[in-house]
């Protein structure tokens, strides 16, 4: 599409970050999963804090780590949701009300909506921005510690392995990201010691 003579691009890829293909409708595991869809500890909280972040970042390569982890959280959000939408689809009402999950049909029907496990909507007081680069990166590589300990808690939770596989390689990706925000906080610190 041309707009003023300038070619607009926006780049999208249709597939996910990992498959999912899950076969067996489990309404148990898609109550405690959806707490890394709309929980404090969360892919999509840890989108909108590193998004938010990442104009404050001292220098490029500050807002360049905060706007890759960012979008890769976005990316992150479409895997929990389609474990989600696919642990959920083919249950029964008589089942959704046995699992406890009437008071979100009740609002929802089958849709989605992010809210931790115990059914606290979403909120973006899960996270900060101070503008303090120091203090925000620090919440970071705490938010990525914080979100592998929940994936470790709901690879406790379930024995089904097209739900395990998701859950390890998002686990996997959350200490990956938490070392390159330690990296960045180490630079910095390092780099302004005098000044921050
Ligand atoms: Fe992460």
């Amino acid at each position: 599409m041309a707009l003023g003579g300038a070619k607009i691009m926006w780049k999208y890829v249709k597939t996910l970050e990992y498959p999912v293909n899950i076969k067996k409708k489990d309404l148990r595991i898609a109550k405690y999963l959806v707490t890394q869809y709309g929980g404090s500890n969360g892919e999509l909280a840890a989108a909108f804090r590193y998004l938010n972040q990442r104009y404050t970042m001292p220098d490029d390569k500050g807002k360049a780590l905060l706007t890759d982890i960012g979008t890769e959280e976005l990316a992150h959000v479409e895997i929990i949701s389609t474990m989600i939408y696919q642990l959920m689809k083919d249950a029964t009402l008589d089942e959704i009300k046995k699992a406890g999950l009437d008071t979100h049909y009740a609002e929802h029907g089958k849709a989605l909506y992010p809210t931790d496990a115990n059914g606290v909507p979403f909120t973006v007081a899960y996270f900060a921005t101070t503008g303090d680069p120091l203090a925000d990166i620090s919440e970071d590589m705490a938010a990525e510690q914080k979100a592998r300990a929940v994936y470790e808690n709901l690879l406790d939770l379930t024995d089904d392995p097209d739900v395990i596989g998701p859950l390890l390689f998002l686990r996997q990706r959350e200490i990956i990201h938490f070392t390159r925000f330690k990296e960045l906080y180490d630079e910095y610190k390092k780099k302004y010691k005098n000044k921050m």
